[in-house]
């Protein structure tokens, strides 16, 4: 296959953790024999310091014509003091909108290797994690009116969570066809005991639900939501919510697999291009210092992998790879235990990328 991608670096560990990523995705398409270009744009803080804008046009016109895009991370502390439209997360929100990318999976699974690292009780650790977070992407509060007024006398400020029948539909329906290719059950989450666009929401998931005789379903409020999250995760197959709840949760379920430094992630639209993501963020305190787990930037090349190009085997090979890293007891700092190997982040790197490459060790 030819495949031709953008990559975003970023900003913090983004370049680091991208680094590594490039690699294993460079390793298998030599074992593979696919012929993988790759451009690299710039968004976010760096963005911002060279073009005075955290989402240059230029940078979302060659995302446009690319087959996929490769993300770091975007922010840090030296962008903290900007506004609304001028801080680097505008980039990443500009690149949801503007590709289309309405969808995004969180999978949020306690590798068995890791599970000291998980911070549950044991017995509720050894039922085991395996959850996909189906997270609305580009609607409801994140991109609702907003504005900000003086109401009697006192400054007011205010953001609306809208969501059309449609835009519900679409989310509701990727979360049906993941649950068909996993356990099939999904777990609704909303406020509909208060929120009239969670009112439609529900209403509008049942109606999808009907065909989809196969799939369970269940609905939650966000706040039972986010209390059975850790009381029981294995109650839990596929979660689909909106953008807010989704944003909130799926960095619950990431914590509770032991570090959100093993979770990737992938925003889709309604063809196959798709963004690919660790769900962690920019962590400028460890920046170039070599600390930065590359796991869940390598784990988001595999869901491209299997998400937009359909290439099953090649994704296989880079979950295999990190599982064996991880069960030959390499460690990162942040999933770091007694007893196991600790390695900085080229060298995880170039473990897994050998194991990906298919390489005798
Ligand atoms: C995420 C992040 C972003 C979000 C921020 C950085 C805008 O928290 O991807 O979860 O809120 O969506
Ligand atoms: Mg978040």
């Amino acid at each position: 296959m030819n495949i031709n991608l953008a990559v975003i670096p970023g900003d913090g560990i983004g370049p680091e953790v991208t680094g590594e990523a490039l690699n294993i995705i460079k390793a298998v398409a030599g074992r593979f024999s696919h012929n993988i270009t790759f451009t690299e744009v710039m968004a976010g803080g760096a963005a911002i310091d060279l073009y005075g804008e955290p989402l240059p046009q230029e940078t979302l016109d060659i995302c446009k014509k690319s087959d996929s895009v490769v993300l770091g991370a975007v922010g840090g502390w030296q962008w903290d003091n900007l506004l609304g439209d001028k801080r680097p997360e505008r980039a990443l929100l500009g690149l949801r909108s503007g590709l289309g990318l309405y969808a995004n999976l969180r999978p949020a699974v306690l590798h068995p290797a890791l599970a000291a690292a998980c911070p549950l009780r044991e017995d509720i650790a050894r039922k085991g994690i395996d959850i996909m977070v189906v997270r609305e992407l580009t609607g409801g509060m994140y991109f609702g009116g907003r504005g900000r007024e003086r109401i009697d006398m006192v400054e007011a400020a205010w953001d609306t969570e809208l969501y059309s029948e449609e835009e519900v539909r679409r989310i509701a329906i990727r979360a049906f066809d993941t649950a068909m290719l996993r356990g099939k059950r999904v777990t609704n989450v909303d406020k509909a005991n208060v929120l009239e666009s969670s009112r439609l929401w529900r209403e509008v998931v049942l109606s999808v639900a009907k065909d989809y005789p196969r799939v369970s379903l269940n609905h939650m409020y966000i706040d039972n939501a986010s209390m059975q999250l850790v009381r029981d995760p294995s109650q839990f197959d596929v979660i689909v919510t909106t953008n807010m709840f989704g944003d909130i949760l799926s960095d619950e379920a990431s914590q509770i697999t032991g570090s959100i430094g093993m979770l990737p992630s992938a925003s889709l639209g309604a063809s196959g291009f798709g963004m690919y993501e660790p769900i962690h963020g920019s962590a400028p305190d460890i920046a170039g210092r070599d600390l930065a787990n590359p796991i869940a930037a390598i784990l988001s090349a595999a869901m491209m992998f299997r998400y937009s190009f359909g290439l099953t085997e090649e994704a296989d090979a880079i979950e295999t790879a990190v599982t064996k890293t991880l069960e030959a007891g390499y460690r990162t700092a942040d999933i770091y235990s007694d007893g196991m190997k600790r390695v900085g982040t080229k060298e995880m790197g170039a473990l897994i990328q050998k194991e990906a490459a298919g390489v005798e060790q």
